[in-house]
C-alpha cells in the first residue's frame, strides 16, 4: 500500500487559517480538525496538514519539511524568493502599505526621506525605498506594528492593511501601496515527483472549487 502523504502548511492562527481549511473542505478534503494538534491528516486524501507561525513557512518550503503551504503572497516576497508560486487563491486580499500619522503633511515619496519606519517587512521595504532613491531608517518589529508612531517609535510604518480598520484606529493614513497580495499556493523547490503527482490532484480540486466561486 502506498502511504506518501503530501504535507501542506496552513496558517496556525491568524486570518488565512479559517479560509483555508475552508478551501480544503470545500476541494472535498475533511481534516480533523483539532486546532491544538499542531499536525493533523487528511481523513480521504493522502494530505497532511501543519499548522504553522506565517512567517517560519517560507523557510520550511525550503528545507523541504513541507511540500506546499497555502500562505499570503507578501510572506513570500518578503522572505521566500526561491519558493515556487503556484496558483493565487482569491481570499485574504489585502496591501502593504506605508502609513504616516493623520497629522503629518505627505505629498510624496521625499517626505520619507531619512524617516523611521516601523515595519515586518524589511526587504519588502527596503526594496521600495531603493527603487525610489530614499534612505530610511527602519525598525524590525513583529506584530502591531502601528502603534510604533503614537508612542514615539518612528514616522511612519509598513504594514498589511486589509479593511484599513488599525490604520483609522491608531489615527494613521495611507500613503504608498508597495504591493497587493492574496493567499496563494507556494511549492517547496524541492518536492519530489511522487508528491508531486498528489499535487496535481489537490491543485485539480482546488481549481474547480475557484471555478464554481467566481
Ligand atoms: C494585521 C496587520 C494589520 C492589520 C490589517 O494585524 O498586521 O495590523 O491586520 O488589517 P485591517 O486593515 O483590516 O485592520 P493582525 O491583527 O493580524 O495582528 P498582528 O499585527 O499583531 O500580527
Ligand atoms: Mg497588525
Amino acid at each position: 500500500m502506498n502511504t506518501t502523504k503530501l504535507r501542506i502548511a496552513i496558517q496556525k492562527s491568524g486570518r488565512l487559517n479559517e479560509d483555508s481549511l475552508q478551501i480544503l473542505k470545500d476541494a472535498g478534503i475533511s481534516i480533523d480538525n483539532g486546532k491544538e494538534q499542531l499536525k493533523a491528516s487528511a481523513r480521504n486524501f493522502p494530505l497532511e496538514v501543519m499548522y504553522l507561525r506565517n512567517g517560519d513557512i517560507p523557510q520550511y518550503l525550503r528545507d523541504g519539511v513541507v511540500d506546499v503551504a497555502i500562505l499570503g503572497e507578501n510572506v513570500l516576497i518578503e522572505k521566500g524568493e526561491d519558493i515556487i508560486t503556484g496558483d493565487k487563491l482569491g481570499f485574504s486580499k489585502c496591501r502593504v502599505s506605508i502609513a504616516v500619522p493623520k497629522s503629518m503633511r505627505y505629498n510624496r515619496i521625499e517626505d520619507l526621506q531619512g524617516k523611521r519606519i516601523a515595519t515586518s517587512y524589511p526587504n519588502t521595504v527596503n526594496a521600495f525605498l531603493a527603487e525610489k532613491g530614499i534612505t530610511a531608517e527602519l525598525h524590525i518589529i513583529n506584530g502591531s506594528v502601528e502603534i510604533a508612531p503614537n508612542i514615539g517609535l518612528a514616522d511612519a510604518i509598513c504594514d498589511i492593511v486589509s479593511s484599513g480598520s488599525t490604520l483609522f484606529k491608531n489615527n494613521l493614513k495611507e500613503v504608498e501601496v508597495i504591493l497587493k497580495s492574496e493567499a496563494i499556493l507556494a511549492i517547496s523547490p524541492g518536492i519530489n515527483e511522487e508528491r508531486k503527482a498528489i499535487l496535481e490532484k489537490l491543485q485539480f480540486r482546488l481549481r474547480s472549487v475557484l471555478n464554481a466561486r467566481t
